[in-house]
């Protein structure tokens, strides 16, 4: 039997860390006349802001996961060779243990993976099937010339819900796209585990052998992204009745059997830098070998530092702990739940990756052009000192004609990165939620004032539609007193 939270006397179940904290990063909450400043510097975009200024940076859970002292120990003993590096040995070896796979590709980060499979296999005029599309997958399909086709399920954009997996493919529609468009147009099928953009929600196993019995049928590949399959992993092992008894090692090599390539941004997984490609098949990886060193690095390295490279071999094996990866979805929960007992809108049930607030719900008097998860993201910087991440309207490009084309789904995402955070800190958070759910009607919209054309959330700049931000800190004043 596999431990969840532990159960208190009182009967409530607490995360409890299973790990100690021995290196410590001082913090800074500034008052929030200062954080307001801080905003206006920059642009309202929580991308923009210093991390000096910042609090709580739930922005991402990416390149700021806390690394193990095993993982740092392992850091002394790199390397350090141009071509056939002993780290790399070793980094190979861990990934053929977690993931069951013979051929490995290092390369700098999970979108330089997404560049290179794109490169690889996406022709002009091509669709790639997916559950759902992330930003930077979805920019370099487009970049190849083709396009992204999302075969999600109803359920994964449904706000408040008890589906166990959100994450799921609809094969009804996964099937209708290859007939529409064609088998010899579709490069292949992507699967990402722990889907990101609809709030870290699983698929589970069930759905990704019917994925692979449809592959099979059309003879295409499947492409698995596992930058976030730890949370997945746990979420079939807690939700996935067949699982409940398997070790997290043999759910993993089960999901990962399934797939004809795996990539993955170690940045999220094994809580370095980097990241990488993998498959069990051998004309494949001859497909893409030769893109690693003209885009990435030489074959030992993918343009990773060797100490980052020892540093993913521990942080890969430490993935298939069970303490280690029930963590984050933990005090996920333990949040989600808090928020969602007081009525406060949140994606349910709790995904890994963060907590997402629905800014459709907590801001309906805003328009999705007014980017209501940009203003609620701005919003609770300025009371909390805690930045998330826009992931609505804002995140979304312009259409050909220059329109803004209204996102789905509104949330504001606050990612738990790894081991960082307390739960006395994750109870700070929840109390300047509640607060800014007491005084939503404040929070007024944003626009523009330099816009990027491409990814335009990373570095656009814009300015409040009304003087809403100080009317908040006035609030804020009112019922804080001179707290900070
Ligand atoms: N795939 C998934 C599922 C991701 O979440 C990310 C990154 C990538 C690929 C790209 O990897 O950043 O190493 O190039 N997600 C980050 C986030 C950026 O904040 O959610 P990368």
């Amino acid at each position: 039997m596999f431990q969840d939270a532990v159960k208190f006397g009182s009967g409530e179940y607490v995360p409890v860390e299973m790990h100690k904290v021995r290196v410590v990063q001082k913090l800074n909450l500034l008052p929030i006349e200062a954080r307001l400043d801080a905003a206006e510097k920059a642009g309202f975009n929580s991308f923009l802001l210093q991390n000096r200024d910042v609090f709580m940076d739930m922005l991402t859970d990416s390149g700021t996961n806390a690394m193990s002292d095993r993982q740092i120990a392992s850091m002394m003993v790199a390397d350090d060779a141009y071509a056939g590096s002993e780290s790399f040995t070793r980094l190979s070896e861990a990934v053929e243990e977690v993931f069951n796979t013979k051929y490995f590709l290092p390369v700098h980060q999970g979108r330089a993976a997404e560049h290179i499979l794109s490169r690889a296999f996406v022709k002009k005029g091509d669709v790639v099937p997916m559950n759902f599309h992330f930003t930077t997958t979805k920019a370099h399909v487009d970049l190849a010339g083709g396009k992204v086709v999302e075969v999600f399920s109803d359920d994964a954009t449904e706000i408040r819900s008890d589906k166990p997996f959100k994450g799921n493919v609809d094969i009804g529609r996964l099937q209708a796209a290859i007939k529409v468009h064609g088998r010899e147009k579709v490069s292949f099928i992507r699967m990402e585990a722990g889907t990101n953009l609809i709030g870290g929600q699983p698929f589970s196993i069930e759905n990704m052998r019917a994925v692979r019995k449809v592959a099979d049928e059309h003879g295409l590949i499947i492409v698995l992204d596992v930058s976030l399959v730890s949370e997945n992993v746990y979420f079939i092992k807690v939700r996935e009745p067949e699982f409940r008894d398997k070790s997290v090692k043999e759910i993993m090599h089960t999901l990962c059997d399934l797939a004809d390539i795996i990539y993955f941004s170690s940045r999220k997984i094994s809580c370095t830098r980097g990241g990488g490609i993998t498959t069990n098949r051998h004309d494949l990886y001859m497909k893409i070998r030769d893109l690693v060193p003209l885009f990435e690095g030489f074959l030992t390295y993918g343009g990773v530092s060797v100490r980052e490279i020892e540093a993913m071999a521990v942080g890969l094996r430490e993935a298939l702990d069970w303490d280690v990866i029930k963590h984050s979805p933990e005090f996920i929960r333990y949040l989600v739940d808090r928020l969602d007992a007081k009525g406060i809108p949140v994606i349910t049930p709790a995904g890994g990756l963060g907590c997402h607030l629905d800014a459709k719900g907590f801001l309906p008097h805003l328009s999705s052009f007014d980017y209501p998860a940009g203003a609620l993201g701005a919003a609770l910087y300025i009371a909390s000192g805690a930045r998330g991440m826009e992931r609505g309207t804002l995140s979304m490009d312009r259409d050909e004609n220059g329109n803004d084309v209204a996102s789905e789904v509104e949330l504001l995402r606050l990612a738990f990165p790894r081991r960082v955070f307390t739960l006395s800190q994750v109870k700070y958070v929840e109390d300047r939620v509640e607060w800014l759910w007491k005084n939503r009607g404040l929070v007024g919209g944003l626009r523009f004032v330099e816009e990027p054309k491409v990814l335009r959330f990373f570095l656009g700049r814009l300015e409040a539609t009304s003087d809403w931000p100080q009317k908040l800190v006035t609030q804020f004043r009112k019922d804080f007193g001179d707290s900070l």
